[in-house]
């Protein structure tokens, strides 16, 4: 169970736009010092057909708790109802509002076994700047970093047997500012409410929905917020929008040169490709973890799967964190040995992914130990040779071992 780490009050969220007043209900972030205007969350200068897709601007939007010192990547109006939200035309029926697509990454987040559904609107006429960016982390090449335009919207949502949980909303109003929100299902089916503090094993399920302050832990590790919609995960011949549609609609400023390709046989593509989606987001060069571990693949360096940065940070590489539990991130043919393996493995405060996970996820433990297993015995550190056995390892492996 991960407890919402905010005190914001779903109930507040209900009644009115006056309740965000109230000081107890402020959860104040001030990650980067600048305010800025908050923006109010324009569903009208989005619909297609220059009708307000909803009631966004009237009574039943509140003011997230956090607009007051709204940063880039901060929290700005939500409608208090999905059905209110731009994804439905009529959600009872199930119908979509006008240019709402579907898509669907090529690796996938594991979130303890829910099954999801993904939906994005672009502004019609807008595009995706795709250019290189210097941004607030360095060094950006390959064009990796997508900036979407205002009025980008997508949609997630989660359910188990069958059921809808939550659905989850980022909404870009301004440049770097998006509103993050969950709506949770009501018992019904008819409808959904926003909720921003979280919830802990919701509808009866053992699926937890994020507070908003936890969104922003993952979604802004990334320079533009979005994580699953770019280049490498859009690069696949499945349904939906993809990054050969977005490139034939001439919805990128600049084409990549080539579709990227995730190098490698089935075994390698598969462990790098889930590293990219599971952890990439946290762990790049943008992000700051304080250990200089790349797991965000990049379309031009993908020639060969030595030449990825997941491979270049990990295999052979010694761990960094003083709380290490392994002494390599990824020892070849040594589970035991490698913290990447070790820490997908536990469900305690060193488990990877940090948050939004309870289960282990054993289909993508065994998907890294078979790369891990494939991979020839190395002698990276001068002569280091990987063993099972801790009497050939010396002390330094020796102590891993017996940790
Ligand atoms: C544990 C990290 C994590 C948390 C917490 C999280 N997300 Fe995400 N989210 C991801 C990752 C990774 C993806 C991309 C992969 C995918 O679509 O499954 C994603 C995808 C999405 C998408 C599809 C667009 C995109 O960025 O690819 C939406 C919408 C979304 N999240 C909304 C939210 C909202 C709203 C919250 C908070 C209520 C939230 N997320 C909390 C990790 C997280
Ligand atoms: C929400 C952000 C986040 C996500 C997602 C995430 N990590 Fe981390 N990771 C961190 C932070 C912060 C640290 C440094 C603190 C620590 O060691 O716990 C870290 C440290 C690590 C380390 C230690 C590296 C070293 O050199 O000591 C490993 C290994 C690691 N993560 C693997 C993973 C793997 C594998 C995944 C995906 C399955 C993942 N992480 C997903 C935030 C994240």
């Amino acid at each position: 169970m991960l407890p919402p780490t905010t005190t914001e009050d779903t109930s507040a969220a209900r009644t009115s736009r006056g309740r965000w007043g109230d000081p107890r209900g402020r959860r104040r972030h001030t990650r980067g010092g600048t305010s800025m205007l908050l923006l109010a969350f324009a569903l009208g200068a989005c619909s297609e057909d220059g009708s307000p897709a909803g009631n966004a601007s009237g009574d039943a939007s509140v003011d997230a708790p956090d607009s007051a010192d709204s940063t880039p990547n901060g929290t700005g109006e939500y409608p208090l109802q999905l059905s209110e939200a731009g994804l439905y035309a009529d959600i009872l029926t199930g119908q979509f509002a006008q240019g709402i697509r579907s898509y669907a990454p090529q690796f996938e987040l594991w979130s303890d076994g829910a099954r999801k559904r993904r939906w994005v609107y672009l502004p019609p006429g807008e595009q995706i700047d795709t250019e290189d960016f210097p941004g607030p982390g360095g060094d950006m090449s390959g064009a990796d970093y997508w900036h979407y335009p205002v009025g980008t919207r997508l949609y997630k949502e989660f359910s188990q047997q069958g059921r809808a949980i939550e659905t989850r909303m980022l909404s870009k109003l301004g440049p770097y500012q998006w509103t993050m929100i969950a709506y949770q299902w009501d018992p019904d089916g008819q409808d959904a409410t926003a909720v921003p503090g979280g919830l802990s094993d919701a509808s009866g399920t053992d699926h937890d929905i994020p507070s908003q302050s936890q969104c922003r832990d993952c979604h802004t590790a990334m320079v533009d917020t979005i994580l699953g919609f770019t280049a490498i995960q859009l690069a696949h011949e499945g349904d939906g929008v993809t990054l050969q549609t977005l490139m034939a609609e001439q919805r990128l400023t600049t084409n990549p040169v080539s579709v990227p390709v995730v190098p490698g046989d089935a075994v390698q593509r598969a462990a790098v490709g889930y590293l990219h989606a599971n952890c990439g987001h946290c762990h790049n060069e943008t992000s700051g973890t304080r250990v200089d571990l790349r797991l965000w693949l990049k379309h031009d360096q993908l020639s060969r799967i030595e030449d990825t940065p997941t491979y270049l940070t990990t295999v052979g590489t010694l761990t960094e964190a003083a709380t290490e539990i392994a002494t390599y991130r990824i020892a070849p043919q040594n589970t035991e040995l490698s913290a990447i393996y070790a820490r997908m493995n536990v469900r305690d405060p060193s488990q990877m992914p940090p948050l939004g996970t309870e289960q282990i996820d054993e289909l993508g433990l065994a998907t890294i130990r078979a790369w891990i297993d494939s991979l020839p015995p190395a002698t990276p550190d001068g002569g280091t040779t990987f063993t099972d056995s801790a009497a050939d390892s010396g002390p330094q492996l020796d102590a891993a071992i017996d940790r």
